[in-house]
């Protein structure tokens, strides 16, 4: 069945479905449950190693805090640079997206990379940018898509009526946000522990 899931339907998701049998793996073992997602590896399956380890941010609950790197489904790593500058790289080391993301209300979260010290944000334009300064700009609303993946919508700005999100477009440049839509793969990312 494993065999099955893996070479069809899944198969241009090679994380995904990792991620699925890690679910599946999770459900049916009791000890995961009330145990920190965080401790989980995916033992069973040998998927490539960087994206062997990643968990799931579940709960939520403000002040949980934790060092992910961002990847896209675009196949790039979100970072900031020392001047502030958002953008994606496909080094799976580089410090620079190397993020802190800390549950700062129910269902959404701050981001700020570690190294540079930028938390992430975006402005009314749909702009992602660094700021050193933590506002309202730098809220976002994680939440699970069917595929598995995260989007993070901006918390403060929609462009008509519709959410803007955060993106890395097949070049691995952040798109504006009101072109951004929550089905896009460029929206999507899943959260890699860090090493
Ligand atoms: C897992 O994959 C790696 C290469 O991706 C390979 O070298 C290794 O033998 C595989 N291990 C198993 C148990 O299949
Ligand atoms: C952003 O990242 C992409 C992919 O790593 C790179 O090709 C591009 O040149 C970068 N853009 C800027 C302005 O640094």
């Amino acid at each position: 069945m494993w065999k099955w899931m893996l070479t069809s339907g899944v198969s241009p998701l090679p994380h995904f479905a990792c991620f699925l049998l890690f679910s599946l793996a999770c459900s049916a073992s009791a000890s995961c449950r009330g145990e920190p997602e965080d401790a989980l590896t995916l033992d069973a399956t040998n998927c490539s190693s960087s994206l062997e380890r990643h968990t799931r941010s579940y709960n939520h609950l403000q002040g949980d805090v934790r060092w992910r790197r961002l990847y896209s489904a675009t196949k790039y790593f979100l970072k900031i640079d020392r001047a502030g500058k958002v953008n994606g790289t496909r080094k799976k080391n580089c410090l620079n997206s190397i993020m802190e993301i800390r549950s700062v209300n129910v269902g959404v979260v701050a981001i700020k990379a570690v190294n540079t010290g930028f938390y992430l944000a975006m402005n009314k334009k749909g702009k992602l940018y660094g700021t050193e300064e933590y506002n309202n700009n730098c809220k976002f609303k994680e939440r699970i898509e069917e595929n598995g993946y995260n989007t993070y919508a901006s918390l403060k700005w929609k462009h008509k009526g519709r959410q803007m999100f955060i993106s890395l477009n097949g070049k691995g440049s952040p798109r504006r946000g009101h072109k951004t839509r929550r089905k896009h793969l460029s929206a999507h990312f899943l959260p890699m522990m860090v090493p």
